[in-house]
Order: C-alpha cells, then structure tokens, then sequence
C-alpha cells in the first residue's frame, strides 16, 4: 500500500503572544514545528507517543500532548510554550526539589502553571489528578504536588478548603 502523500501548506497562529506564519507538512507533529521551525527546542520530546507529557503546551488554554497534535490543527489558534512561561513558576519546584535530570521539567511547568492559572479546578480534583499527565522518572511527584500546593497557597491566601488539594 502506497503511503499518503505528504504536501507543504502555510499556517498561520499564534506563538507565545506572537502571530507567526508557518510552511508545515501536512502530516508533522506540533512538537516538530515548534522544536526545528521556530526554535523553540524548551518544549521536550520524551515518548513521542502521549504517554509522558514531556512535550507538553497550552493550545488555546489547555495542556496538549504536542508530539499527539498534527501542526494543521495549531491553525488560527494559540500556543503557549515554556519559553512564556515567567520564571517565577520554576520557583516552587526547586524550593520541593522537584527536578532532577530536567526532562520532565518543562512539561509539568506547563501543566503547573495551568492549574496555577486555574484554581478554581481544584474543588474538583486533585493536584495528582490534574497532573497525571506528567510522568517523572527521578523524583518521584511528592516534590512537584508539594512545591505546586504551595505555590497555590501563597497565590490564593484567601482561599479555605478541606486541606486535601495533593
Ligand atoms: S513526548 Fe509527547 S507525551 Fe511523551
Ligand atoms: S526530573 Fe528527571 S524525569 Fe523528572
């Protein structure tokens, strides 16, 4: 069987606050766009297959997996990647001593800052639950969940709940 015939097209979307104009193949991963078209080699390759959350980025908001989502799909839409994120989000996980060789790191900032962004998220689910996505193979998540609730704390002071966000 022949295999499907791959064409360049040019998207247009937007890269971390940027409106950038892209030529892709039509069957490349995002991750690939982002890595060796834009430069943008923070963002981590770990499984290649969704499984590890290493590549992960905001799409329009949300965590994807980006070696999961076909770079047409980023189309008129808007991507946040680890080199917006400010580095104050890398700061609750080196006080837990939540990174070790680093492959991970990029990926669970994304999905910390996500759920930064988003406390509202946990009087829902957990911090594990909405981290799961991200393995890590070093530390083990005790340091993330704690450096992230921490972090959660001391940006919502305000906030009284049941004491069981991990
Ligand atoms: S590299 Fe994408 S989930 Fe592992
Ligand atoms: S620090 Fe090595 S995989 Fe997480």
């Amino acid at each position: 069987m022949r295999a499907p015939e791959t064409h360049s097209t040019e998207i247009h979307l937007v890269v971390n606050g940027e409106s950038t104009r892209v030529s892709v193949d039509t069957d490349e991963r995002l991750l690939d766009t982002l890595r060796l078209r834009l430069g943008l080699t923070g963002t981590k390759e770990g499984c290649g297959e969704g499984e590890c959350g290493a590549c992960t980025v905001l799409l329009d908001g949300l965590p994807v997996n980006a070696c999961l989502v076909p770079a047409v799909q980023a189309a008129g839409r808007s991507v946040e990647t680890i080199e917006s994120i400010a580095p104050d989000r890398l700061g609750h996980m080196l006080e837990s001593g939540a990174t070790q060789c680093g492959a991970c790191t990029p990926g669970v900032v994304i999905s910390s800052h996500w759920v930064r962004e988003n406390p509202h998220l946990l009087r829902t689910h957990s911090i594990r639950e909405l981290m799961a996505g991200n393995l890590c193979r070093c530390t083990g998540y005790d340091g993330i969940v704690e450096g992230l609730a921490a972090a959660i704390d001391a940006e919502n002071p305000d906030t009284h709940d049941n004491g069981e966000r991990a």
